[in-house]
């Protein structure tokens, strides 16, 4: 067995089918250059025939990245399995990962099969997969719920086919460690072949043990976990890859196991894919969470300024978290900026750096310093976030104690420009009627939130609202010196994603 384990992110996949957490191509192909500059052996881009849009993004990030594996998952039928290959297939490293459901009520309830019939789809998708492709990875959906011995049946169906990688799921995030690690070492006693091929681990966060769950499975002898970045997925989320690769790394002395994770890519990592979905990190949140390396205590700060180790059992610049304070203002140059984008993990090109500088400078003359977080915010803005269907031109509001508050707002719908005004119960809500109206949506508000990037009356304001359309959840964010301004944008931003959720069928509707 190896001391390596490998790391399969599948933050584009099953990280996306969170709520609102809807990535289109551009934000795809975004995450997938930072995922493989953070070292992930393989990147699950997505699930090519859920829609043509998820598709053509596995595609574009197959044609690119060149060091990470990039899978396409397909159930196993001939369509998905056909579809998902001919997305990945000009990848310098890809494969197909398969999955059927193996579990009785699954069997039952939603495939409506029997196990004869799963055992003999697992052969046929198996083997028509490993016709395409040499690398295949096989998921026994909730297998932690599932017969033993028919679990191991459908395994040795898929080893004897061909498959290179055996996933073990936790669907429903159900388990126990102890239950895993016991599951583990039954499998790897009594499935015929199994020496011969990797076996991973895959767990959802239902009772809050994804990450505990995984690194039990670890021990017991599975050597590639799937996880995705802040642990975001489908309901209460994945493992999170931020928090197994740090357990492996501070406490090699119990596990003697390594990766291949860059850990200080591991914060920039988190805050793009905050930045990309909109969905915030908690601030208590392991390893990335904004109080992960703060100390309140006196007691605490006195023992750390003593010596660190007393309570800190990680070094935050291990992780990527800078000490350097460095700020820009409005006398630096391009080349400050352009340094200052990368040391925060941002490769832009000269046209990006030629909209993100303009911006910054703008700020810079209204604002003395400008800080991380501001230039973060810029490059969501002007680089993360694309506009396909919406733009927001321009828009202007009137408002006050004495007067109805009015708001005229330019922008492009799908290309064409048109402009309009309304009235509203205030400056935000005459804004946001004048926007519906333009682009003819009729989403639910379900959260609205304003606040300040950086400290100042003069800091950025972030705007962060959550919309519901036609049961597609979508999040918008929108930052600018004026907390309006930043309003209006993060609609739009909503409304962007929205108009590619209707275009592109969320994956898990049809999981
Ligand atoms: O949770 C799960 O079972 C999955 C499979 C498709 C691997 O995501
Ligand atoms: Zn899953």
């Amino acid at each position: 067995m190896t001391n390596q384990v490998l790391i399969f992110d599948t933050t584009l996949r099953d990280g996306e089918q969170s709520p609102g957490a809807t990535m289109n191509q551009h934000e795809k192909l975004q995450l997938a250059r930072q995922l493989e500059r953070l070292g992930v052996d393989t990147i699950e881009a997505g699930f090519p025939a859920s829609s043509e849009g998820d598709k053509e993004a596995v595609a574009r990030i197959a044609s690119e990245i060149r060091n990470s594996r990039i899978v396409g998952l397909a159930r196993s039928v001939a369509e998905d399995i056909e579809t998902a290959w001919s997305a990945v297939e000009t990848a310098n490293k890809s494969g197909i990962h398969i999955f059927i459901a193996t579990s009785d009520i699954h069997l039952k309830h939603k495939l409506r099969m029997s196990r004869t019939e799963v055992i003999d789809r697992t052969g046929k998708a198996v083997s028509l997969a490993r016709s395409l492709s040499d690398w295949v990875e096989f998921s026994c959906e909730d297998a932690t719920r599932s017969d033993r011995n028919f679990l191991v049946e459908v395994i040795e169906t898929a080893i004897k086919e061909g498959a290179g990688t055996i996933n073990i799921p936790d669907t429903v995030g159900y388990s126990y460690p102890s239950e895993i690690s016991e599951l583990i070492r039954f499998l790897k006693s009594n499935v015929k072949g199994i020496e011969n091929i990797i076996l991973s681990i895959h767990c959802h966060d239902d009772l809050g043990l994804a990450v505990a769950n995984s690194l039990a499975a670890v021990e017991a002898g599975v050597r590639q976990v799937e996880c995705t970045i802040n642990g975001i997925g489908e309901r209460a989320g994945n493992a999170s890859l931020e928090e197994i690769v740090m357990a492996l790394k501070t406490r090699q002395d119990h596990f003697n196991l390594g990766t291949n994770i860059f850990t200080e890519q591991i914060f920039h990592t988190s805050r793009l894919v905050t930045a990309i979905t909109g969905i915030p990190v908690q601030p208590n949140k392991a390893i990335v969470g904004a109080n992960a390396f703060a100390h309140e205590s006196g007691i605490h700060q006195d023992g750390v300024i003593k010596e660190r180790s007393t309570y800190e059992i990680m070094d935050p610049e291990s992780v990527g978290i800078s000490k350097s304070s460095l700020v820009l203002g409005k006398h630096s140059g391009r080349h400050a900026f352009r340094e200052r984008l990368q040391a925060l993990g941002y490769y832009l090109t000269d046209d990006e750096i030629n909209v993100t500088f303009r911006r910054f400078k703008d700020l810079a003359d209204r604002k003395k310093t400008v800080y991380d977080e501001d230039l973060e915010a810029i490059v969501a803005e002007e680089v993360l976030r694309t506009t396909e269907t919406y733009k927001l031109l321009s828009v202007t509001m009137m408002g006050g104690t004495d007067v109805v508050p009015t708001a005229t707002v330019r922008m492009m719908v799908d290309g064409e420009e048109c402009h309009g005004a309304e009235l509203g119960n205030g400056s935000v809500d005459a804004t946001y009627n004048a926007i519906l109206k333009l682009t003819g949506r009729r989403p639910k508000l379900l959260r609205f939130a304003i606040s300040a990037i950086t400290g100042g009356t003069d800091a950025l304001g972030e705007a962060s609202i959550r919309l519901e359309e036609d049961g597609n959840v979508a999040v918008g964010k929108g930052a600018h010196e004026d907390i309006l301004v930043a309003s209006a944008k993060a609609m739009v931003n909503a409304l962007n994603r929205l108009a590619y959720m209707s275009r592109s069928p969320h994956p898990s509707v049809r999981l």
